[in-house]
């Protein structure tokens, strides 16, 4: 039976870490979706067009790997691509307990939908986006946090007023 996971996320931007997560989801679903939410509520840096252009450009290199957007439930996306699993990244004890409560608010929701959990590689476990965005703004070193692509858009967002 044909697997496909969805990898759902903000990626405001796609950082190395969620690169990682993605290419080891990959390596054990026959399908990957790294699906970008739209939230009409919560102001990101950079437009729903843009993160998916980064994603395409990071994941382009593994055949099995497609970058969508969502919005709504998760659940309801997940059961529109006929998906069994949703993947999500752990780098830290901090992330468990809201990562708990959405597998099993998801679970709730969607008893037929399993969460599946992937542990970042160590050199990730700092990496998140909002800092990525932060050090950047403030001029410090991102480059080996984040796809050439990610750092390109970083340096035409917030150099332009510098
Ligand atoms: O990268 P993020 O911001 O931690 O990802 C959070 C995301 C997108 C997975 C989560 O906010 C989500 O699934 N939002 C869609 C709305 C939804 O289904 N909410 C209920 C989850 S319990």
């Amino acid at each position: 039976m044909k697997i496909t996971a969805v990898y759902p996320g903000s990626f405001d931007p796609i950082t190395n870490g969620h690169i990682y997560i993605a290419e080891r989801a990959a390596a054990v679903f026959d399908e990957v979706i790294v699906s970008i939410l739209v939230n009409e509520r919560k102001t990101s840096a950079f437009t729903v067009e843009e993160r998916c252009f980064m994603a395409r450009e990071a994941l382009g290199h593994v055949d099995n790997i497609t970058v969508d957007s969502f919005n709504g439930l998760l659940i309801d996306y997940v059961r529109q691509k006929h998906a069994g699993v949703i993947v999500r990244g752990l780098r830290a004890m901090s992330d468990f307990e809201y990562e708990f409560q959405m597998a099993l608010m998801n679970r709730k929701l969607a008893p037929e939908i399993e969460t599946f959990f992937i542990v970042t590689d160590p050199k990730y476990s700092y990496v998140s986006s909002s800092s990525v965005r932060e050090i950047f703004h403030f001029g410090g070193t991102v480059e080996d946090v984040v796809p050439d692509v990610v750092y390109e858009k970083l340096k035409g967002r917030y150099n332009a007023g510098r």
